[in-house]
């Protein structure tokens, strides 16, 4: 007899990961290969952070504090917020699935934009919602087209800022008089995995204001990307108490294991990683931009650490013979690539074989 799965599951597909370099080194034989598919951080992560890990190794035989109570506070310090107002997640991607799984019942709407990070579309599948999308307008969140689409069903409203793949932004003044339109039964997430690595000034930098005017809102952040821990897992969500505390009920017991906890308390600290990570990624952006224009290749002003490129041909195509290559990227669907912003010798290794794929 063959098993019953959920009707969910039809048409998902499992979520698929920058390729791993290992792999792409086995495939093709080569010594050396650069990863610029994830977002990830090419300083790695502070080296206070590490030293601190190495002494907490002795510490692995007992549970994580399911509480997670001393990170929450260090962030309570550090952005004066409530702790019970915080919610620390296995990444940004574990927030994501909590959030779905707290809100969405079969036929409820979710509203995301076409296109933005796949696991808030993947979630609300997964919980039986009804995923409506709105395509980005000039690369950047078409506030107006999301308010058009908020029907009695809509539950929750995705908002990436600076949006992956795109690294474009929404402006403080226009998320304002977003907010101000949205009915507050419907829950706006706003994920902010990228906003350490942004320049511009009219970007609403100061999101916690957000959730004190408006108990609708949900921040998320992540210490994937500027503090260079995607390895470890975590991240974390503030909103009010009462959606926070609606969200816990759904998280497991541990879902914080003790060493990510110790680095994220560590790297909060560690303020003058995050203010190098800043330059090395705004240096590597101008040159790769630079490069781009000298090329004739269109991309949309990225505020990430990614930049969005049109290059013209099957960007699939484009991926392997880059990989062949040693340089791994993301295909996005057409002739665009997400390639993320490395260090100097790896956005010149990118450029070089780029040009080499194109023929330029
Ligand atoms: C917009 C966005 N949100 C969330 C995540 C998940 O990040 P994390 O590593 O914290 O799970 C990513 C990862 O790439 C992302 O791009």
């Amino acid at each position: 007899m063959s098993i019953d799965y959920r009707k969910e599951l039809n048409g998902l597909e499992p979520y698929k990961p920058g390729k791993p370099i290992e792999d792409v080194k086995r495939e093709y034989g080569l010594q050396r290969v650069v990863k610029l598919a994830s977002n990830e951080n090419p300083l790695g992560c502070s080296k206070k952070v590490k030293e601190k890990l190495m002494a907490s190794l002795d510490d692995l035989a007992i549970y994580p504090d399911g509480n997670a109570t001393n990170l929450k506070e260090a962030l309570s310090r550090k952005l004066d917020v409530h702790v019970d107002e915080i919610l620390p997640s296995s990444g940004a991607d574990e927030m994501i699935e909590l959030i779905s799984k707290t809100l969405i019942s079969p036929e409820d709407e979710v509203i995301m934009a076409d296109i933005t990070f796949p696991r808030y579309v993947a979630t609300t599948k997964i919980m039986g919602g009804v995923p409506v999308v709105v395509p980005l307008k000039d690369y950047t969140f078409d506030l107006d087209g999301i308010l058009s689409k908020i029907t009695d069903k809509t539950k929750i409203i995705w908002i990436c800022n600076p949006n992956n793949p795109t690294g474009t932004i929404v402006t403080e003044e226009e998320l304002i008089k977003f907010f101000d339109q949205v009915p507050s039964n419907i829950i706006i997430a706003y994920d902010e995995a990228y906003r350490e690595f942004v320049t511009r000034d009219d970007y609403p930098m100061d999101s916690i204001k957000f959730v004190k005017k408006y108990p609708n809102i949900l921040v998320m952040r992540t210490f994937s990307k500027a503090y260079g821990l995607a390895g470890i897992r975590v991240g974390y969500a503030i909103g009010n108490k009462s959606l926070i505390e609606n969200i816990n009920k759904v998280r497991g017991p541990f879902n914080v294991n003790s060493l990510a906890q110790i680095a994220a308390i560590t790297a909060l600290e560690d303020e003058d990683f995050v203010k190098k990570i800043y330059k090395v990624n705004l240096e590597g952006k101008n040159y790769l931009y630079e490069q781009f224009k000298e090329i004739k290749l269109y991309f949309p002003p990225s505020e990430a650490n990614h930049i969005y490129v049109n290059v013209e041909k099957d960007a699939g195509e484009v991926f392997i013979e880059l990989q062949k290559r040693g340089v791994i990227i993301r295909p996005m669907g057409g002739t665009w690539i997400r390639v993320s912003i490395g260090t100097l010798e790896e956005n010149k290794l990118f450029i070089e074989k780029l040009k080499e794929v194109l023929g330029k």
